[in-house]
């Protein structure tokens, strides 16, 4: 089984880059930086890796992410995130970043997509492994801040594939950036939305209606709405579940208590991805490795994840075609 997963084609499309950023490689950007971090060693920030939910997460994750300041810092990050899942066989991925966290503290735009977007472009040459990029907006700041950002992005339309939401969701509803959407839609970018992860399943409507949604980021809570989850099934939303990061930010106590089997069951388009590998203990084979040993997932279980996660994804027809014909051979083994 463990042969099995690592040799599976994987698409990961639920990834923070910033949550990518392992320790070592921010004592490292930190210490050429001359920026300060409140540890003093790898050991020590580590240590501080303990969540009791969202809010005390995303206040590390924001903090960790203040080393980032050059394009090579944000090059350097993602570089080694891809170098890291090919070895997990991942041939595409969907990055998400997130650029009011770096913009607020004086780096341009700029610096953070064009550092971003030529790693992307390394890692297909050399690793390939194709990419897309995803802006997300801050969620509890201001519907003009994500406006403005916004348009910051679409000077770098050619680079940017959609738009999504992050950070505190409870309080700060899809319905709060239905503008801004709408004017990325205009745009023709696409869209997704974290929902449903510790914010109700009303959220995950208002992402559908208001927002149009192609995909709903995490969208476990989804469970609590009968009609919700009639909804999601016949329309084959997909529902981009990331398990070791639920189980660590106490959506779910344990990983043999977390209901993805049973979603896959109910005929929901479920993927497996990492959401922030370097904060919650394991990059996208963890993932899968971990949810199949809990859950007892079959060899059947994870080629449709993973058919799941193909035909979610944000790419052509024809890379769509390939995709699959790489699971297809995966058939025989
Ligand atoms: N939820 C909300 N915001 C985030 C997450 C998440 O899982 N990861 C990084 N930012
Ligand atoms: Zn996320």
């Amino acid at each position: 089984m463990k042969e099995f997963i690592r040799n599976l084609p994987k698409a990961e499309l639920h990834l923070h880059i910033e949550g990518s950023l392992e320790p070592e490689l921010m004592f490292t950007i930190a210490k050429r930086n001359d920026a300060l971090l409140p540890y003093n060693s790898v050991e020590e920030v580590k240590a501080a890796y303990q969540f009791s939910n969202l809010q005390s997460f995303l206040d590390i994750y924001h903090l960790g992410a203040t080393v980032l300041q050059k394009e090579q810092d944000f090059f350097d990050m993602t570089w080694a995130y891809l170098e890291r899942v090919a070895k997990d066989n991942v041939i595409h991925t969907e990055i998400f970043f997130v650029p009011q966290i770096h913009t607020r503290r004086g780096v341009s735009f700029d610096t953070v997509v064009n550092g971003i977007y030529r790693a992307l472009q390394k890692g297909h040459l050399l690793l390939d492994i194709s990419s897309k990029l995803i802006l997300c907006f801050v969620r509890e700041d201001s519907a003009e801040e994500a406006m403005q950002t916004l348009q910051q992005a679409l000077e770098h339309k050619d680079k940017i594939i959609g738009v999504g939401l992050e950070s505190a969701e409870v309080g700060n509803p899809p319905s709060k950036f239905a503008g801004v959407f709408e004017k990325a839609l205009e745009e023709g970018l696409l869209t997704v939305a974290h929902a449903g992860e510790e914010g109700p399943a009303e959220y995950i409507w208002q992402a559908l209606d208001l927002c149009k949604v192609s995909r709903i980021d995490h969208g476990v809570r989804c469970l609590d709405d009968e009609k919700l989850v009639q909804r999601l099934i016949e329309e084959q939303t997909p529902l981009t579940v990331c398990p070791l990061s639920n189980v660590k930010l106490k959506v779910f106590n344990t990983l043999a208590a977390h209901p993805l089997k049973k979603m896959l069951d109910m005929g929901l388009c479920v993927t497996i991805n990492s959401d922030d590998p370097a904060y919650f203990g394991g990059y996208i084979g963890e993932n899968f490795a971990a949810t199949q040993a809990a859950l007892g997932l079959t060899k059947e279980d994870l080629r449709k994840l993973t058919r799941n996660a193909f035909n979610a994804s944000f790419v052509s027809h024809e890379e769509r075609k390939h995709m699959l014909k790489l699971l297809d051979k995966l058939a025989f083994c």
